[in-house]
Order: structure tokens, then C-alpha cells, then sequence
């Protein structure tokens, strides 16, 4: 605070006993504001000066009343304008408001048509005249009015030419606690005061109520963990539990081998997928279903005539960044069968993968998948169709359609696609299928256990969801941090 201004103040106020603030302002040649403002925090002090407002109504020029002030009114310029030999109304239109000069103009007596011409036109009808509008709006500018009656105000006021304002100013005077120096407030109990009793002597400074106070820092979720908080939720919902998905590092047993998925295939290379150099092979596996996967896919089983090709120990111990969460569904299933009795099992997962991909405004090396996977005696295709149409529901999407695909570890698989009513198209929005016998027996889950299972990409809904269309503006180095802070939550079924 100014406390040279507060002290200035109180000193005027100790020798005058009462004044106003406007008055205040023009003796101090301070801002009225200013002086306001200073008030305020002599009365954070306590009841030092009484200040009792007042609303004084007054009359201002507007824009179009100080020009008249400066050059005239409307109508002493019609007049002006108008030479000996007269002239056509059509030319005095076009001077600046010309219509309502004209017209004044006219009832004042001060022009007249004269129709014995043809055409007709304007002249003069007295010699001389008094421009009392410009006369007294600029005794008005100047503050001294009281001449004018309420008639000619209010007939300015009808023309647009003054405006009531209202102007709030404060009669001072001396409070009960009147004194001429401030006293500090303190801001802070301490415990020093506390010890030493001085609390009650000394004077606290009274809270703010109505300050705006510090935005307080937070964290806040990012988009993607928001929309997975959500998902999250409906699958506890529908009673399943979570996978453990804490390994972005796996091998290719477990990410392709386990899977049914032949070592030729075109997305075990590295133009597909990323491999680890550092270190770059796995050597723990479980010895006896490793034999049977080998088997599996070299020679068949099971009623299947596998691949036919040498399988190389080698290759599945190749470390890799997991492409798939499926890879994390063939370590739980597997953990399963080991179990001495079934249980059938709910489960979901949704973290990251990784691919080798070609980035583009749709695609980056690394992002999250959704995962459902069902084991139960004896499910049907049905059985999936019906836990989706059921999960789908929860995210607001009853529209599905289903379309024949291939994954080497599912048959029957489906692309799932769901009309999108915002984009007016139907868009495929995940991959599904019943996990094969060549992937489940090798395990030794019961003969009759079927496993469903069927997985989604956690951007996809998330950039319809906040409307992105471009990937690199949900993650990566351009990602503005303030888009984290002011995305909303979100819940998918509105
Ligand atoms: N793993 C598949 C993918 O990466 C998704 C999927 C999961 C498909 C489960 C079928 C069953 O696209």
C-alpha cells in the first residue's frame, strides 16, 4: 500500500475534520481511483475514518454532444451551409446530419423553401442567428448548468447530445480510532506472540474473502489415462480383473511362438517389430510346453497339421518390445493351465505396445491396446458377440457389425467396426477371435475350454472422444502440456 498516500489523507482529515473524495482527488491531484483504493486499506486498520458514500447524479457530454460543443450544432451548420442564392435540399442532405439539422433548422424559423423556383430551393429566412445548443453544451462541458432549465436538458438528452452519469464518491470523517500514522498489521499468529501475550496488543490484518487466491498445482491425468480410467471401469464392472502388463520387455516365445504364430511370419521382422540387442535373448522357458509348441508348429497335433517347417530355438529366444498385449493373455492362459483344477477366468489389460511403424497423422511406434480375454467351458463365437455388444453398450456404441479376419492365433476372428454418428461412417474400432487349440492345448487347458478374446487400440477413442486428428497432438515431443490441464474428464456413454 501507498502509506505515504494513507498518511497524506489522514493528515487533511485531521485539519478539516470532513471531506470528500473528489474534492480529496483534485487537492491531492491524485486519481479518484487511487484515492479509493487508499481508503480501503486505512480501513484494513480499523475504524479510523468514517466514510459515508455518496451517489451525486451529474450530466456528461456524449461523442456526438462534444462535437457539437466544438463546431456547432447540427442545425447552425444546415444554416451555415445555406448561401444568398439558396440551394437544393438534396445538396444540404449530404453534409454530416444533415437530416436532423434540416429539420431543426427548419422549426427554428432559421431557413425556408422557397417554392417560386423550379426546382425549389433552401434560403436563409432570418439574417442572423444565436447557436444556443452550442452554446450550452459547452457550459455543460465546463460544469456549470445551471442555466440550462430541465426542458433544454431533457430535450439534449432526447437528442443524444448529454447522458446521466452517477458518480460514487465517500464523505470522510474522523472515525473512533481516528489517528494520523498507520500501525503494521500483522499477517501472521506467531508463536513468539503466543509466549510473550503481545497478540492482544497488536492488530491483524482481516482476511480477504474475495481475493481470487493461487490456482493450487496439481497433477492431472493425460487424455489416454483418462479414457483407460474409464475403460478400466467398465470392465470391473462386468467382472473382470486386471493382467499384470508390467513387462514392455518379452521374447518372441511368448509374443508370437505361444500364439500359434508361424517364425516366417512377416511381422516377426525388423521392419515390424522392434528387437533388443542389449540382451538380446531370452533363456528361461517352461522346457516341456516349449517342446510342445516346437511340435505344434513343425509337425501339428491336436487335429492340426501345424506349419511344417524347422522351428528354430534360436529365433524364439529373441527379445523383443512386446507388439502386442496378447503376448501378456498367452502368459496368463498358460499360468492357468498349470493350475491343478480350471477355473473359468475374466480378464482385461490396457497398456502399451510397441510396432516399427512408419509414423504418420494416425500412427506412432508406440501406443496402448485394450484387451478382454474369457476362458470358460464350451464358448461359442456367440459368447464373444454377446460380452462386446454388452462392453460396447457401456461405451455408448450399440451399432456393431462384424467382419471375417485372420490372426494366426484366433478361428474364427472378427474385425469389429461400429457406426460412429459423428463421423457418419462406420469405422473399425477392434480385432477379436476364439483363440485356436494349437495355441490353448499345447498349454494343457482342458480339451473342452474355449478362450475368447478381442483387443482395441486406446487412441483411436480417445482422439474421437477430445476430437484430435492428428496422433502427435495426444503424444510425443509437440504435445502441449496446457491441453493435459484443461482436457476434461471424461465419461464415454454422453
Ligand atoms: N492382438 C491383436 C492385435 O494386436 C488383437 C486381438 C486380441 C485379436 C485378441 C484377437 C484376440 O491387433
Amino acid at each position: 500500500m501507498n502509506s505515504g498516500m494513507a498518511e497524506k489523507i489522514l493528515k487533511y482529515l485531521d485539519e478539516n475534520n470532513e471531506v470528500n473524495t473528489l474534492k480529496l482527488a483534485s487537492i491531492l491531484n491524485e486519481d479518484h481511483q487511487k484515492i479509493i483504493g487508499t481508503l480501503k486499506s486505512i480501513q484494513a486498520h480499523g475504524d479510523l475514518v468514517v466514510a459515508e458514500p455518496i451517489n451525486e447524479k451529474n450530466i456528461e457530454l456524449t461523442e456526438e454532444g462534444k462535437l457539437v460543443a466544438r463546431q456547432g450544432s447540427h442545425e447552425a451548420n444546415i444554416y451555415k451551409a445555406v448561401p444568398e442564392a439558396g440551394i437544393a435540399q438534396s445538396e444540404l442532405m449530404k453534409l454530416s446530419n444533415g437530416k436532423v439539422g434540416f429539420s431543426k433548422a427548419m422549426s427554428n424559423g432559421w431557413i425556408f423553401v422557397d417554392k417560386s423556383v423550379n426546382p425549389p430551393v433552401i434560403k436563409k429566412k432570418v439574417p442572423d442567428i444565436k447557436d444556443i445548443a452550442q452554446e450550452h453544451l459547452q457550459q455543460i462541458e465546463a460544469g456549470n448548468h445551471s442555466s440550462i432549465t430541465d426542458k433544454e436538458k431533457a430535450e439534449y438528452k432526447k437528442r443524444k447530445l448529454i447522458q446521466e452519469i452517477v458518480i460514487k464518491s465517500f464523505l470522510l470523517k474522523k472515525g473512533p480510532e481516528f489517528s494520523t500514522t498507520l500501525t503494521k498489521l500483522e499477517t501472521d499468529l506467531t508463536s513468539d506472540m503466543l509466549l510473550s501475550g503481545n497478540w492482544k496488543d497488536l492488530k491483524f490484518k482481516e482476511y480477504n474473502f474475495d481475493a481470487l487466491g493461487v490456482p493450487p498445482v496439481t497433477g492431472c491425468l493425460h487424455p489416454l489415462l483418462k479414457v483407460r480410467t474409464e475403460f478400466r471401469q467398465i470392465f470391473l464392472e462386468m467382472g473382470f480383473s486386471e493382467m499384470p502388463t508390467n513387462n514392455y520387455v518379452e521374447n518372441s516365445f511368448w509374443n508370437f511362438d505361444a500364439l500359434f504364430q508361424p517364425q516366417q511370419h512377416p511381422a516377426r521382422d525388423a521392419h515390424d517389430t522392434f528387437f533388443i540387442s542389449d540382451p538380446q535373448f531370452s533363456y528361461t522357458f517352461p522346457e516341456d510346453y516349449l517342446s510342445r509348441v516346437q511340435s505344434v508348429h513343425s509337425k501339428g497335433g491336436y487335429g492340426s497339421q501345424g506349419y511344417r517347417y524347422d522351428w528354430d530355438l534360436k529365433e524364439a529366444q529373441k527379445n523383443l518390445l512386446r507388439t502386442h498385449t496378447t503376448a501378456v493373455s498367452a502368459r496368463m492362459l498358460y499360468k492357468l493351465a498349470q493350475q491343478k483344477e480350471f477355473r473359468p477366468v475374466k480378464w482385461f489389460s490396457i497398456d502399451k505396445v510397441f510396432r516399427n511403424e512408419t509414423l504418420d497423422a494416425t500412427h506412432l511406434a508406440e501406443f496402448h491396446q485394450v484387451e478382454g480375454v474369457i476362458a470358460d467351458y464350451n464358448l461359442t463365437l456367440g459368447d464373444l458377440i454377446g460380452v462386446f455388444t454388452e462392453f460396447f453398450k457401456k461405451l455408448g456404441i450399440t451399432e456393431l457389425e462384424f467382419k471375417p479376419a485372420y490372426n494366426p492365433y484366433t478361428e474364427p476372428s472378427m474385425e469389429i467396426f461400429c457406426f460412429h454418428p459423428g463421423l457418419g461412417k462406420w469405422i473399425e474400432i477392434g480385432n477379436s477371435g476364439m483363440f485356436r487349440p494349437e495355441m490353448l492345448l499345447p498349454m494343457r487347458l482342458p480339451e473342452n475350454v474355449r478362450a475368447i478374446a478381442w483387443g482395441l487400440s486406446l487412441e483411436r477413442p480417445t482422439m474421437i472422444k477430445y476430437g484430435f486428428n492428428n496422433i502427435r497432438d495426444l503424444t510425443g515431443p509437440k504435445v502441449d502440456l496446457e491441453m493435459v490441464q484443461r482436457s476434461p474428464i471424461c465419461r464415454l456413454d454422453k
